[in-house]
C-alpha cells in the first residue's frame, strides 16, 4: 500500500493546543497548506514515519508545538512611512517572533479607510511571511469627524476597526461605529486614552514625570475612556475591543463590565506588564515612550492578574516601528511606540510563564486561540482542516535580544540587550516555514 504524501510531518514535540484540550505529544501531518491530521505517534505513525523521506519530517524533540501565534495590534507603516516598516519587514519580524498572522492597524499614510487601501494592502502581503488582516479606520483620516465608510471596509476585507492611536472622542460617532460594527458582525477596537486629559502627556502622569517635569497623561484619561466605551457597548450591543489596558482602573472597569455580561474583550501589551515610569528617568530612553504610557508597578501587577483571571484576553505587540532619526531627539518630541513583534514571546515566557502567573496553555490562548476568535480569524488551533500555521519553541533556550537579531527596519525597542528564555525555532505558515531560529 503506498503511504499517504504529506508536505511535513512534525514528530515528537509536545504539542499545546488549548482549543483541542491538547498538552501531550503527539505528530502533525501538514498537506496543502492545511493540517491534515494530528495524532498521538502509534506504532503504525512510527512506521509510517520511520521509512518517510527524511526532508518532510522536522524532528521537534524537546519543542513545543502551538497553532501559528496570532498579533491583533501591529503597524506596518504601507502605505507612506516605508522608511520605518514595510509590510514584508513587518512580516518577517512576525515570524522571528513565532506569529503567523498580523492584523494591521490603520494609522497609515494615506489612513486605511476605503477600499483601495485596504486592497492595497492585502496586495502587499500576498507573497509575505505572514498573513496580514486589515484593521480599517472608525472615522475618515482617523479625524474623529465623520464616519468612514464602514460598509466598504467590511465589503474589502477588514476585520475590524479602530481609530488606533486617537480615542474617538465624540460619543455620538463612537455610538455609530459601534452600530455599524454590531450589524457587520466585526469588533471595534477602542484605542482609550480621553484627549482632554491625555493629549499634551508624553509619559505617565505620577511622581515620576513630577520629578522629571514631563507633562504626564493620568491613568484616569484611560478610564474613563474605557467606561465611555463599556457604557455606548452596553446601550448598542455589538462587541468592543479594548486595546493595550495599561492602568489598574481599566483592568478593573472591563472585569466589572464582563461579570455585567456586556461583550467587552481586551489585550494587553507586554511593555505594560513588564515596563515602569520610574525607568525613564534613568536614560530618557525614547524607546520607553509609548501610548498609553509605561505606569506604575500596581499597574504592572493589576494587567498580570488580569491576564491571570481572564478580565484580558489576548496579549498583543502594538508593534510599532520608528526611524532612529525621529527617536534620536529629546523624550517629550519623540514619537510614541516601540517594536514588539520579535520579543513578546520572549517577554510572556520570561515575566509571566516562568514566574508562574501562567500555564504554557494560557499563554496559547492568550497569544493564538484568543486572538482569533476575538477577530474571526481562521486558525489559533491545530485542528484538522485548520490552515497550517504552526509555531515550534525551544522553551528553555537562553537568548539575549540584539541589534542583530532585529528583522524590522527600525530599530527601536527598549529591550535590546534584554535576556530571555524560550525561544522560536520555526514559524510555519500556510505549510511553509518562513522562519528558522537561530
Ligand atoms: O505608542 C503608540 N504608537 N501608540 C499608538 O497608539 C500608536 C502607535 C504608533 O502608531 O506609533
Amino acid at each position: 500500500m503506498k503511504a499517504p504524501e504529506y508536505d511535513l510531518v512534525i514528530r515528537n514535540g509536545r504539542v499545546i493546543d488549548p482549543a483541542l484540550g491538547f498538552e501531550q505529544e503527539a505528530v502533525i501531518f501538514v498537506a496543502g497548506g492545511r493540517i491534515a491530521g494530528i495524532v498521538k505517534e502509534s506504532k503504525s505513525t512510527k512506521k509510517l514515519l520511520d521509512n518517510y523521506p527524511e526532508d518532510k519530517i522536522l524532528d521537534a524533540a524537546g519543542m513545543i508545538v502551538t497553532p501559528g501565534l496570532i498579533d491583533i495590534h501591529v503597524h506596518l507603516r504601507e502605505p507612506g512611512r516605508e522608511y520605518a516598516e514595510t509590510i514584508a519587514s513587518g512580516c518577517r519580524a512576525a515570524a522571528g517572533g513565532g506569529f503567523t498572522s498580523v492584523c494591521c492597524m490603520p494609522n497609515t499614510f494615506p489612513v486605511i479607510d476605503n477600499q483601495e487601501t485596504v486592497q492595497f494592502v492585502h496586495a502587499r502581503a500576498e507573497k509575505a511571511d505572514a498573513r496580514v488582516y486589515v484593521i480599517g479606520a472608525i472615522t475618515k483620516s482617523l479625524k474623529g469627524e465623520e464616519l468612514a465608510e464602514i460598509g466598504d471596509l467590511v465589503k474589502a476585507g477588514v476585520v475590524a476597526i479602530s481609530d488606533d492611536g486617537n480615542f474617538v472622542q465624540n460619543p455620538e460617532l463612537m455610538r455609530r461605529g459601534l452600530e455599524y460594527a454590531k450589524m457587520f458582525h466585526i469588533p471595534i477596537v477602542t484605542h482609550a486614552e480621553d484627549k482632554y486629559l491625555c493629549g499634551e502627556g508624553v509619559m505617565n502622569e505620577s511622581f515620576e514625570s513630577t520629578r522629571l517635569g514631563m507633562k504626564g497623561r493620568p491613568a484616569v484619561g484611560e478610564v474613563i475612556a474605557i467606561l465611555r466605551d463599556i457604557k455606548l457597548c452596553e446601550f448598542v450591543g455589538g462587541r468592543l475591543h479594548v486595546a493595550h489596558v495599561s492602568t489598574a482602573g481599566g483592568v478593573e472597569a472591563i472585569r466589572q463590565a464582563k461579570k455585567a455580561g456586556i461583550h467587552v474583550t481586551a489585550e494587553a501589551a507586554p511593555h505594560h506588564f513588564t515596563l515602569t515610569d520610574d525607568m525613564i528617568g534613568v536614560a530618557f530612553d525614547t524607546n520607553l515612550k509609548v501610548n498609553p504610557p509605561v505606569r506604575t508597578q500596581k499597574d504592572v501587577e493589576a494587567i498580570i492578574e488580569g491576564l491571570v483571571d481572564g478580565t484580558i484576553d489576548c496579549i498583543a505587540s502594538d508593534h510599532a516601528p520608528h526611524a532612529e532619526e525621529e527617536k534620536d531627539v529629546e523624550f517629550d518630541k519623540a514619537p510614541s511606540g516601540m517594536l514588539g513583534l520579535q520579543t513578546t514571546l520572549g517577554l510572556v515566557k520570561t515575566q509571566l510563564i516562568d514566574k508562574g502567573y501562567l500555564s504554557w496553555a494560557d499563554a496559547v490562548s492568550k497569544l493564538a486561540y484568543n486572538p482569533a476568535r476575538i477577530m474571526n480569524l481562521p486558525g489559533g488551533t491545530l485542528n484538522e482542516g485548520a490552515p497550517a500555521d504552526i509555531t515550534l519553541i525551544d522553551p528553555e533556550r537562553k537568548w539575549t535580544f540584539r541589534d542583530k537579531d532585529i528583522k524590522s527596519i527600525s530599530r527601536n525597542s527598549p529591550y535590546l540587550g534584554w535576556k530571555f528564555s524560550g525561544k522560536v525555532a520555526f514559524t510555519i505558515a500556510g505549510g511553509r516555514i518562513v522562519y528558522r531560529g537561530e
